[in-house]
């Protein structure tokens, strides 16, 4: 036990209690008959100490570590997950403490908006790091979109992020408030202008076509920002989601059965009828294919197991937005159901689904 303790930089005290409370036994014998601890009991005091330093509680841990069906590989998946979760955390915070601190060494008044700015908004220069690990073109999301910008020459792409949907044989310009995800635009692509939706810097009719991906949901106005795209493009292409649809919650198993934060994420989101009236726009349902290259929030609607998977969850916003109790849990029993088979009961008529209409559409005026 002296030994172990070491090892592990716990005391013999602790060693004891949990033997005492039935959370880890040692269950071998030494040769000379005392109690030791067989490679299983070391595993799972390992699975022990790791979750306490992770600040679970005693009882809450008895219950991870009793779980029949995780095994060492499913909990360290687990604790692999909480670790990087947090690391984002913490990297999102520091970077949002230290452009406070600049400003104040600058002697530059902070702004409530600002100090409380780490907490939510401002959300993609926190999680546009963690960006680029799934999110890239989806062929067939692209093709799409492509198609519906017609003959357009001059692109404008607003929101644009890292660039994902820009068109390569089209003369585009990009606009981008945050700075993180300017910074991640790879080499070689469009110019990209700092700038909101809302403000548009340009002219009247500059532009063919302005388009915007997965993006309006994010901004303060989202009408203000079609309609400056509407004044500065002859024509408009909009990737968004429809909130319309009665029960629009329930398209989802995602949000259905884990996440119903993600209605309140989306509570103020104007309709989609009025935001095909702000701009003319006809709708078009844009089916999510079941290997979506993209890691959208929708797009592992049938490979429910990279939801576990923390730098999967850290590319989307909804994640950080429903705050970590709702995203813990939503995990953990999405863990759970897919354990025990609950998950591949509920939804075994999505097995033979080659795409699926999860809400995205595309607003085409
Ligand atoms: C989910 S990303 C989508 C990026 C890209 N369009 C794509 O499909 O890969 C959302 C983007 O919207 C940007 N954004 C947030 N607020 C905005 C605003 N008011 N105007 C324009 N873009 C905004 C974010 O910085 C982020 O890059």
């Amino acid at each position: 036990m002296g030994r172990v303790a070491e090892l592990a930089g716990v005391s013999v005290r602790t060693l004891h209690h949990y033997d005492e409370i039935g959370l880890v036994r040692p269950s071998a014998r030494t040769a000379a008959g005392y109690r030791a601890y067989a490679p299983g009991d070391v595993e799972r005091l390992r699975e022990v100490l790791a979750y306490r330093r992770l600040g679970f509680g005693l009882r809450e841990i008895a219950e991870l570590v009793g779980d029949p069906s995780a095994d060492t590989a499913a909990h360290l998946r687990r604790l692999r997950g909480l670790l990087l979760e947090r690391r984002d955390r913490a990297d999102a915070m520091v970077a949002a403490i230290d452009r406070e601190l600049t400003a104040r060494a600058r002697g530059l008044k902070v702004t409530p908006e600002e100090q409380l700015g780490m907490l939510g908004p401002r959300l993609y220069d926190a999680i546009g790091g963690a960006y680029t690990a799934t999110r890239r073109t989806e062929p067939r999301i692209a093709a799409q979109i492509w198609d519906a910008l017609g003959d357009a020459q001059q692109v404008l792409n607003v929101g644009a992020g890292t660039g994902s949907y820009e068109p390569a044989d089209r003369d585009v310009t990009a606009v981008e408030p945050s700075a993180v995800m300017r910074g991640q635009r790879p080499a070689g692509a469009a110019p990209c202008v700092a700038a909101a939706a809302e403000s548009l810097p340009f002219e009247d009719r500059s532009f063919d076509v302005a388009m915007a991906v997965s993006t309006v949901h994010h901004w303060g106005d989202p009408m203000a920002g079609l309609r400056e795209m509407r004044r500065v493009a002859r024509r408009v292409v909009v990737l968004t989601f429809d909130t319309d649809e009665p029960g629009w919650q329930d398209r989802f198993w995602l949000t259905r059965d884990y996440l119903p934060e993600f209605a309140d994420v989306l509570a103020g989101f104007p309709s989609l009828a009025g935001m095909a009236d702000a701009i003319g726009a006809r709708v078009d349902p844009v089916p999510v294919p079941w290997d979506c290259a993209d890691g959208l929030f929708e797009a592992y609607w049938r490979r429910p197991g990279a939801y576990l998977e923390a730098h999967v969850r850290r590319a989307t916003s909804v994640w950080t937005r429903v705050g970590p109790e709702a995203e813990q849990r939503a995990v953990r029993s999405l863990d759970d159901d897919l354990g025990s088979g609950r998950w591949d009961e509920r939804n075994s008529d999505l097995a033979d689904l080659d795409a699926a209409d999860l809400g995205l559409r595309l607003l085409v005026a």
